[in-house]
């Protein structure tokens, strides 16, 4: 089996984001901050570190300034710079120029069809997806290109959920396990407690081949009538390498907003310049 590199990414930015109301009502959820920077930069640095070099946004109507965020802020810089002001501050928020490419999802159809907008972009090749709601502290696509190098195909990220929270996620049937990874033998899209296969919750981090390109070109629908990623996945399985990845790193569900909230206390009081002053107020409390 030919190992194909990893170069290119995802990151499916056209949900509504309605859990974050009224916050999100003109501003795309990506762009909320987590402390210092806006969500989608955390994703985007995440990917960076992880060796990829395309960056493919799935963007919606109201959410250009994802894209214009990573463009060069001349007027912003010329001035900085004329002040005498250190352009250190805006670091990591520029791209290359044709290093980022964006398409737009009309519709929210779902996660699937998001991705599936990328396809002519994706071509044959490869691909990362990255759901920048789910913020990663510890270089989680890093590890799991580490294990795509090893054992190639399609690996997604999970991690052990709560019993009550299978509905929440895509879950694995798992297989045989290796270390970090499990062989995927099947995926259920939020299934209920009692009918859940295991507890190995799938999240928003994904290593996939192009084939999964071609099953989402059916545009079939699955739970709560969303063309669902889960079951183009789960259509791989047996044809190709399918493995989950546990990864050591930290993640903050931002999609909510006690994960959002919880996310900014927990990248704060880590942050030398800014934890002391959290700490002491959170004591005082
Ligand atoms: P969510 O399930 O969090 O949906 O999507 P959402 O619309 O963003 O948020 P809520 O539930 O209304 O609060 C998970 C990821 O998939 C993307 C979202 O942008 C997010 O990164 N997505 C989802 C799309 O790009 N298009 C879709 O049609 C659905």
């Amino acid at each position: 089996m030919t190992i194909r590199p990893l170069r290119k990414a995802v990151f499916p930015v056209a949900g509504l984001g309605t859990r974050l109301l009224p916050a999100t009502k003109t501003m795309p959820k990506e762009m909320l901050t987590v402390v210092d920077r806006p969500l989608i930069q955390y994703a985007v640095d995440e990917a960076r570190e992880a060796g990829i070099e395309q960056l493919i946004f799935v963007t919606g109507r109201g959410k250009s300034s994802l894209v214009d965020y990573f463009d060069r802020g001349f007027e912003l810089e010329a001035t900085m710079e004329r002040a005498g002001k250190s352009l250190s501050a805006l670091k990591g928020s520029r791209t290359t120029p044709g290093d980022l490419i964006s398409v737009r999802q009309q519709q929210p159809l779902g996660l699937g069809h998001a991705v599936w907008c990328a396809r002519h972009i994706v071509g044959d090749e490869p691909f990362a997806v990255l759901l920048p709601d789910d913020l990663m502290v510890g270089g989680a696509l890093r590890q799991m290109v580490e294990a795509y190098n090893r054992v190639g195909g399609n690996i997604v990220c999970a991690e052990e959920v709560a019993p009550e929270k299978t509905a929440s996620y895509g879950i694995v049937t798992p297989g045989e396990t290796d270390g970090n990874l499990t062989e995927v033998k099947g995926l259920v899209e939020k299934p209920k407690p009692e009918v859940a296969p295991s507890r190995l919750g799938v999240i928003g981090r994904y290593i996939l081949q192009p084939e999964v390109m071609t099953i989402l070109d059916t545009k079939e629908t699955g739970a709560g009538g969303e063309i669902q990623l889960t079951d183009a996945m789960a259509k791989l399985i047996g044809k190709q390498p399918f493995h989950a990845v546990k990864v050591d790193a930290v993640r903050h569900d931002c999609g909510d907003k006690t994960g959002f909230v919880l996310a900014n206390l927990a990248i704060a009081l880590d942050s030398d310049e800014l934890g002391p002053r959290v700490r002491a107020f959170l004591a005082g409390r």
